[in-house]
């Protein structure tokens, strides 16, 4: 049995599809096998100013009712809020130190995310992000980190972290596995199949959230873009379809190929309807729950406390490792 961490940001009021296919469905997975850590990740949402102080702390807490509504079990994993246990910031700067401009500079999502904006106005957090996602992963320890394709780089910059750590103080940090699925790590917007579903509000018609009720699917997979041809196959040269098939599959629990031979001669239209009806089914459970979480803040709320005192405490622990291992007066 490992230990498995991950985190997800409060940039939007509930994860979309592609988060949940991407990483909650595997958190949840994990859940059964592994000690598992899941945080909502506040200090990196505000890496883009400005930010609404009310939006950050509402998101928050609806993130936090996600993570149950898709299945985690605050009973049998440590659920809590990033800025709660302060050894995350204590060991980033520690990371800071030890990290190279250079290699945070050919981090792709940064360079995605300060591209068109004039340079000297980047906030120096987005420059240093992959570096507090190293801390979270590293404070506790974790050897397996169960995220989508995107993250697939950060977490090269914590392994080589890791080791570079423990070559200069002593062992200390596992060298972290990431668990990407090897299907459904990336999922495409609706609107653009060249393009990841993203949390961003620029192109609403490309996502689908967790709380889009049946006609905002039905209507999104709908005008979802298409390949030329009617034939609903898998390849390369179709990415739409290929994005929605793959979709299905992984929603419905059917194979690609099963789905091929099920849609033969039948064409998008009923292929669209179908899909349509395996999402509405999928995110039925969820909202239900979801509203559920969020009418007990109370309890809610324990539930974070409890998880944030549970991870403070093995935080905590390695900490005092790493500031003795680095001189510090007090470990
Ligand atoms: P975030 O909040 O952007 O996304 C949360 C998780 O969802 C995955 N994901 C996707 N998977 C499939 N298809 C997509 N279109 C898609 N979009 C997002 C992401 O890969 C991620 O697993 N930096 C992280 C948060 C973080 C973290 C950590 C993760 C902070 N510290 C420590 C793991 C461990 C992020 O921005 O995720």
């Amino acid at each position: 049995m490992g230990r498995v961490f991950s985190g997800v940001k409060p940039t939007s009021d509930v994860p979309h599809l592609g988060n949940y296919i991407g990483a909650f469905r595997n958190f949840v997975a994990t859940q059964d096998v592994h000690e598992c850590l899941f945080c909502v990740v506040d200090l990196h949402a505000i890496t883009v100013p400005p930010w609404d102080p009310k939006d950050l702390n509402r998101r928050t807490r609806r993130l936090a009712a996600s993570f149950i509504a898709a299945g985690i079990d605050p009973s049998r994993s440590t659920l809590f809020v990033q800025s709660d246990v302060h050894h995350h910031t204590d060991l980033a700067w520690i990371l800071t130190c030890i990290s190279r401009m250079g290699e945070l500079s050919r981090m792709t999502q940064y360079k995605d995310k300060s591209r068109g904006q004039d340079q000297q106005g980047v906030s120096v957090g987005l420059f240093s992000y992959p570096l507090l996602m190293a801390a979270d992963i590293l404070a506790y320890q974790a050897n397996l980190v169960p995220i989508g394709d995107d993250q697939r780089q950060h977490l090269e910059l914590t392994r080589d972290l890791a080791e570079r750590f423990n070559r200069e103080f002593g062992e200390t940090f596992p060298v972290p596995d990431a668990l990407i699925a090897e299907h459904g790590a990336r999922i495409m917007a609706l609107d653009d199949p060249t393009r990841k579903m993203d949390k961003s509000t620029e192109h609403p018609q490309g996502v689908i959230w967790m709380d889009d009720d049946e006609d905002t699917v039905r209507s999104k997979v709908s005008r979802a873009v298409t390949d030329s041809g009617r034939d609903v196959v898998y390849s390369r040269d179709k990415p739409a379809i290929a994005n929605l098939l793959e979709m299905f599959s992984l929603l419905a629990g059917q194979s690609i190929p099963d789905l091929e031979t099920r849609f033969t001669g039948k064409g998008y239209s009923d292929f669209k309807s179908a899909l349509t009806d395996t999402i509405v089914e999928y995110l039925t459970p969820f909202q239900v729950r979801f509203a559920e979480v969020l009418e007990d803040t109370d309890q809610l709320d324990e539930i974070l406390d409890q998880g944030a005192e549970r991870a403070q405490r093995l935080a905590s622990s390695t900490m005092k490792q790493v500031r003795e291992s680095i001189g510090l007066r007090r470990p």
